[in-house]
């Protein structure tokens, strides 16, 4: 959560670092600010509310100054209030942070900062740091270290070593204008190489229109920015070697191209997704009959799944629904006992693991708290057993380069491109292409599904990218309509069944966290176990009737439903028999199989959501009180 950006070069910073927050405010939109040196003071400009507050606000007291910093805020400690918006300040208001984090001992550090008389001007976490900092400049001074071209580095280096918890700092001073210091501990932290400027950014969008060429920072790791160049050392002021990498990320991928928002563009960028799935995992030459070839590669140790016996999978919100597709595929398909845990649960109340068990991590970002703790905790458990018991840890994110890159030495990278839309979308999609290789993966080595077979089911997943057009063009204007009529609606249900339950809860979670509708997703036939009791007229059903197993079973669910009077939407290819009576409403899907069907359900229920909150007015992409990466507990 939160953004932070970092400017220092030849250029005027202050645009620089708007347009960088621009591209960060996913991560946080409740107040922001900037900070610059400008004719030796920090000038520091903070606005409660969306950056375009805060851009208006500058509009009268812009300055050429050549080096700053910014941050867009998601509220942790203390309200979204303007005294509250960072960067913050020392008292002599000399030194200015920017911190994405929380500081986990803020309490105690600032309990003996007053005791020192030190007068706080809000109720962050993040104000403990400028005044620990100018602290420890001072003491530098006065040991003599004055002069030293490390004064101010070694001071914010002293002061991060009085901090705890999951932190990403960026510092400036109007007394060492020339400089620009940054941390990672636990947060994002990028840092951006151009010529004779240096940026640094929480994620890449923030600098990608100005370089692409770039070094995430590790852990434990610090940085001094000025115009002659970088050096990057770690918290005891070692000296580290390190060379920036090139990114592959094209910086029209970060604009909404004609779309209204970024949520629609990346539902229709979906066909692309699943088709770079299938150049990057399935080989386009293997044949059931293929005797040499193999038919998917995930580039993992093969020792991942040698006597494999269990699998557990830790993830949070879209990505937990998933890992319930994937968990209802690597039981179905390959006969693995796969249990799918909350991270933010798993991390309190570990389940017993043998060196048989793989975990599994599913995150977009790579960044969410709750997730990367919960894998190094049972990475830890890990320590000093078995190789191949360490060595079976598996993420699935859409961004290699990030934590949990750093912390699972196995990465099926899923392949969405950048999704600035909260709401997940498209990275859904990606983790279910993700899932159906590691499945099909195992299950062709585990010998687990005929060669014939696995060949049918590959042919259909080839298929999926013209059927999510199709779809979606079908779609677009037909949930566009029915919108209107729900644009009032105050309650909504969602069912499905099998592989397409979580189908169910996804669309309950899109609605809610971009329309603020109250919504529900149930097994369907769950619903008579009591959450029957609240249907009536008010409250619409959306049921998910795909041809297959439980198709007969969803429709006397749906009946049950109707029976109360509930307005029934059915997601389904069928159109007559008994579908065709029941719901009052169809939203066609082409017809699949049952088991890929989720790679085409789930876009009715993203559009569905999207244009209720559209037709509602609402902020489709920043959604309010939510952050695209979690980043906190
Ligand atoms: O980056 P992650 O996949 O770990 O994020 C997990 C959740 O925070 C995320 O899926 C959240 O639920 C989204 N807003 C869903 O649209």
């Amino acid at each position: 959560m939160c953004g932070i950006v970092g400017y220092v070069g030849t250029q005027a910073a202050t645009e620089i670092l708007l347009a960088g927050l621009e591209k960060l405010e996913y991560r946080g939109y409740d107040s922001a600010g900037i900070a610059a040196i400008w004719e030796g003071e920090v000038d520091c400009v903070r606005a409660k509310g969306k950056l375009y507050n805060l851009r208006s606000k500058l509009e009268s007291v812009q300055t050429p100054s050549q080096i700053g910093i910014g941050h867009t805020r998601w509220a942790t400690h203390g309200k979204p209030e303007e005294h509250n918006a960072h960067p913050h300040m020392d008292t002599a208001m000399r030194v200015a942070v920017v911190q994405n984090g929380i500081i986990e001992n803020y309490r105690d550090l600032r309990d003996e900062l007053k005791a020192q008389g030190v007068v706080f001007r809000s109720e962050t976490d993040t104000e403990v740091i400028p005044h620990l900092i100018a602290q420890f400049i001072k003491e530098e001074i006065a040991l003599g270290n004055g002069d030293s071209e490390l004064v101010f580095f070694d001071a914010i280096r002293k002061a991060v070593n009085h901090l705890e918890g999951a932190f990403a700092i960026a510092v400036i001073s109007a007394d060492y204008p020339d400089e620009l210091v940054v941390v990672r501990q636990q947060a994002p932290l990028v840092i951006g190489f151009g010529q004779g400027e240096f940026f640094c950014a929480s994620d890449t969008p923030a600098i990608i229109s100005h370089t692409r060429a770039v070094l995430p920072l590790d852990n434990g790791e610090m940085a001094r920015l000025t115009p002659l160049g970088v050096e990057i050392y770690d918290f005891t002021g070692r000296r580290l070697k390190k060379q920036p990498r090139m990114l592959n990320l094209n910086p029209t991928m970060v604009e909404k191209q004609g779309f209204k928002h970024f949520m629609l563009k990346e539902i229709y960028e979906q066909p692309g997704v699943v088709r770079a799935s299938l150049d990057a995992y399935f080989n386009p030459d293997w044949k059931a009959d293929d005797t040499q070839g193999t038919p998917i590669n995930l580039g993992i140790n093969p020792e991942l799944y040698g006597d494999l016996e269990q699998i557990q999978i830790v993830a949070c919100g879209t990505s937990w629904h998933a890992s319930l597709v994937g968990k209802y595929l690597l039981e179905q398909l390959v006969g693995i006992p796969t249990q799918v845990q909350y991270a933010s649960e798993f991390r309190y109340a570990p389940a017993p693991m043998t060196s048989n068990t793989l975990l599994i991590g599913v995150t977009q970002s790579g960044e969410t708290a709750d997730t990367l703790a919960a894998l190094a905790m049972e990475k830890e458990r890990r320590q000093g057993k078995e190789a191949k018991y360490q060595a079976r840890l598996l993420g699935i994110t859409n961004r290699p380069e990030s934590s949990l890159g750093h912390l699972v030495p196995n990465i099926i990278n899923t392949l969405a491109g950048i999704e600035i839309g909260v709401a997940a979308t498209k990275t859904f999609t990606a983790q279910l292409m993700a899932f159906y290789a590691l499945a099909l993966d195992l299950a062709y080595l585990k010998k687990t599904i005929a060669p014939i077979e696995l060949e049918k089911i590959i042919a259909g997943l080839r298929q999926i990218p013209k059927d999510i057009e199709e779809t979606l063009e079908s779609q677009e204007k037909l949930t566009e309509h029915l919108a209107h009529d729900f644009a009032d609606t105050q309650d909504f249900i969602f069912l499905g069944r099998g592989i397409n339950f979580p189908i169910a809860l996804e669309g309950a979670l899109k609605l809610k966290e971009i329309s603020y509708i109250h919504a529900e997703g149930y097994p369907a036939g769950e619903m008579k176990h009591g959450p029957i009791a609240l249907l009536d007229a008010k409250v619409p059903v959306v049921a998910i009737a795909m041809p297959g197993n439980v198709y007969e079973k969803v429709i006397s669910n749906a009946q049950e439903a109707k029976a109360r009077d509930s307005r029934l939407i059915g997601v389904t290819p069928v159109k007559d028999g008994e579908a065709g009576e029941v719901f009052n409403d169809l939203i066609p899907v082409m017809e699949v199989s049952e088991l890929l069907s989720p790679l085409l359900t789930v876009v009715p229920m993203q559009l569905l959501a999207y244009h209720i909150a559209a037709r509602r007015g609402l902020d489709v992409d920043q959604p309010r009180n939510l952050a695209k990466s979690v980043t906190v507990e």
